[in-house]
């Protein structure tokens, strides 16, 4: 099933990077955003998740992230998760960027996350940046903030925001040195996460896609698993355990 050359570039990789998208949460009964039945074909992302869309109806942007939140609270990560929490204790040099913010990765035991898009769990206020983690009922009306009366809003990345820049200096350095870079579960549409596959291929790691659709960037990967992520990466696992004679 694994071809000598990924065998080759397992047994000698010692630094590993991982790029997650919804892909990854779809089997733990999280919506993905553009595959058919995904958040995009049902709305648009432009009211839902961006600053003009929350300036607009703030109490929309608010009932859709609370049932999103409410979907991931009660979902389960599923064994492609988990897989990747494992592979984090394997690789002496390893770091997880998620494009992802149901925290899945978290509650399966990954430490080194790095979250690029946020994350759905806590708020912070739109007009002066306070940061709320206390549990935010939209029930009792749109939250404001406490100091300066700003709205409060969901801690994610909205469209035409920019990323956190540490985490994204962080990604792109990382990118840089890696010997093997995982993209998994992510249509690499939306940028600037969408970039670092092409450069971690530029910048000679061995790339390896996990989607069970070929995407924009299989054609640059080096193995491209047309899988969905549950089943293939415990798979991955054990070859990396057995190419690793670990455990
Ligand atoms: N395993 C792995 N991949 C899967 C699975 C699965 N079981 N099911 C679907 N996929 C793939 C789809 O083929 C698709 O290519 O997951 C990918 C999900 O792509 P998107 O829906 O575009 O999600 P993502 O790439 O994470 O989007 C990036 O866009 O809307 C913004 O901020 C949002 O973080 C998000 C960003």
């Amino acid at each position: 099933m694994f071809s000598e050359e990924f065998r080759q570039a397992i047994s000698s990789a010692n630094s590993v990077m991982i790029l997650t998208g919804a892909g990854v949460s779809k089997e733990s009964g999280l919506d993905t955003f553009r595959d058919a039945g995904g958040h995009w074909s049902r709305y648009n992302p432009i009211e839902l998740a961006s600053p003009q869309g929350f300036a607009a109806d703030p109490k929309l942007v608010w009932e859709w992230y609370s049932a999103r939140k409410e979907k991931a609270l009660a979902a389960e990560p599923n064994p492609g998760h988990f897989a990747i929490t494992e592979m984090e204790q394997i690789f002496p040099n390893f770091s997880l960027f998620t494009q992802n913010v149901d925290r899945l990765h978290q509650k399966a035991g990954s430490k080194k996350v790095h979250e690029l898009h946020g994350n759905i769990m806590s708020a912070h206020c739109n007009n002066c940046g306070l940061v709320y983690m206390n549990e935010i009922d939209i029930t009792q009306g749109l939250p404001h903030c406490a100091v300066c009366g700003g709205y409060a809003r969901p801690s994610v990345v909205w469209f035409g925001e920019q990323l956190p820049e540490e985490i994204l200096e962080k990604a792109i350095n990382f990118t840089k040195s890696v010997d093997i870079f995982f993209t998994i579960g992510t249509s690499a549409e939306v940028y600037p996460a969408a970039h670092l596959p092409h450069l971690a291929k530029e910048s000679g790691a061995f790339v390896v896609e996990v989607n069970p659709n070929e995407t924009s960037f299989t054609r640059f990967a080096d193995i491209s698993f047309r899988n969905p992520s549950g089943e293939i990466l415990p798979k991955i696992l054990n070859l990396i355990k057995e190419v690793k004679s670990y455990g």
